[in-house]
């Protein structure tokens, strides 16, 4: 008898744990958006309204005013905006 409950108790405490981690995980908000890359974001965003600029096509300043304008336009945040920016900047 003794023995049975202590059973029990431990499978209540395992199956509040699962559901509690299971809860937790599904709260957890979707980091799609921000685990992409610069790159990623670059080739998905920039070619929607003319074709993908290379990087080497402007200077690192440039790339500066340039993210600032086609932010606006590609409706981006400034996170995407920066991290594309970085990744125009750092690869030529
Ligand atoms: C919603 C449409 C749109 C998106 C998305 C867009 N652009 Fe543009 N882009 C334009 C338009 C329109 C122009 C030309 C007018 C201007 O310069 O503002 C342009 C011009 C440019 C130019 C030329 C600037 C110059 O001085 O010659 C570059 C470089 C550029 N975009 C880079 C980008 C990059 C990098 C991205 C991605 C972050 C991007 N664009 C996304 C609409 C867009």
């Amino acid at each position: 008898m003794k023995f049975n409950s202590t059973k029990i108790i431990l499978s209540l405490v395992a199956i509040l744990t699962s559901s509690l981690l299971l809860t937790l995980n599904s709260c957890a908000p979707t980091k799609d958006i921000a685990a992409k890359s610069g790159v990623l974001l670059w080739s998905e965003n920039c070619q929607r309204c003319h074709n993908t600029p290379s990087p080497s096509a402007f200077s690192a300043e440039s790339w500066e005013t340039i993210g600032m304008h086609m932010q606006t336009r590609a409706l981006l945040t400034t996170e995407e905006k920066d991290k594309i920016v970085n990744f125009l900047k750092s690869s030529k």
